[in-house]
C-alpha cells in the first residue's frame, strides 16, 4: 500500500496508547491483560487503514483483534476508525511481522488472517511474501496447536504460491473459493483492497489453511 508520507503520524500513533500498543515486547504471555475481556485473539498481518480489522471487531464482540502494519503513515487511518468506532476488544500495532515471535508466546493467538498481502511478483523476492515459508513458521510459532490462517487475495499468482506454500508445509487446506463473492461465504468482511479491485472486476480467492 502506497501511501504519502506522513510525518506527525508516529506521534498521533502514540498519542493513543489505550489503541496503539507502544511497546508489545512487554505484554508477550499476557495480551489477555491488554483487552477489557479474556477471550480468544485473532490478529491481521498487514492490516493496512484498519477496515476489516475494526469491522471484524464490530461483528464479533467475543473476540479480541489485534492489526499488525508496519508503515505508521498507513495505520494511522485504522486508528481514526477505532477512535471513531470506540472499540473496546482491537488494538493495533506498528510493526513487522518478522518480529512476531518477540511479541506473542506460543500458543497466546487462535487466528491469523492475511488479507491481500503484498504479492512480490518477482521470484527473487519470494521471501518477502507473507506466506513465504519462514513466515508460515513465525505464524506457527504464536499460534494454538491447529491454528488457522485465513487468507484473502485477488491475485492469481500469490493465491496459487501460497496454496502450494501451505500444502508444501503440511497444513490442511480447507474452504478453498475461487470467487468469494459469489461463493455461499457468510460474514465476509471487505477490506479496503478488496472493495477496489473487485469493483475493478476482479475475482477474490480465499482459503483457509490449519496447522496439523
Ligand atoms: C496490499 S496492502 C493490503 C492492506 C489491507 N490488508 C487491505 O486488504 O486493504 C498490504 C499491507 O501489508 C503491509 N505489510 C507488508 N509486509 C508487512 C510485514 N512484514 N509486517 C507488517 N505489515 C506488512 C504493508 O505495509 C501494506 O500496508
Amino acid at each position: 500500500m502506497r501511501q504519502r508520507n506522513k510525518p506527525w503520524a508516529k506521534e498521533k500513533l502514540a498519542d493513543y496508547p489505550q489503541y496503539v500498543i507502544g511497546s508489545p515486547d512487554q505484554w508477550k504471555g499476557k495480551w489477555h491483560e491488554v483487552f477489557e475481556k479474556k477471550q480468544p485473539l485473532h490478529i491481521e498481518i498487514g492490516t493496512g487503514k484498519g477496515r476489516f480489522i475494526s469491522g471484524m471487531a464490530k461483528a464479533n464482540p467475543m473476540i479480541n483483534y489485534i492489526g499488525i502494519e508496519l508503515q505508521d503513515s498507513v495505520i494511522v487511518t485504522a486508528l481514526d476508525r477505532i477512535i471513531e468506532e470506540e472499540l473496546p476488544n482491537v488494538k493495533l500495532m506498528n510493526v513487522d511481522a518478522n518480529n512476531l515471535p518477540t511479541f506473542f508466546e506460543k500458543g497466546e493467538v487462535d487466528r491469523v488472517y492475511l488479507n491481500f498481502s503484498d504479492p512480490w511478483p518477482k521470484t527473487r523476492h519470494a521471501k518477502r511474501r507473507l506466506t513465504y515459508k519462514t513466515f508460515l513458521e513465525i505464524y506457527e510459532d504464536i499460534l494454538v496447536d491447529q491454528g488457522e490462517i485465513h487468507f484473502k487475495t485477488d491475485n492469481q499468482g500469490l493465491f496459487e504460491y501460497s496454496l502450494t506454500s501451505f500444502s508444501e508445509y503440511g497444513m490442511l487446506l480447507k474452504y478453498v473459493s475461487l470467487d468469494l463473492h459469489t461463493s455461499n461465504f457468510e460474514g465476509n468482511i471487505m477490506t479496503e483492497y478488496e472493495e477496489k479491485f473487485s469493483n475493478k472486476g476482479n475475482r477474490i480467492y480465499r482459503c483457509e489453511a490449519q496447522y496439523r
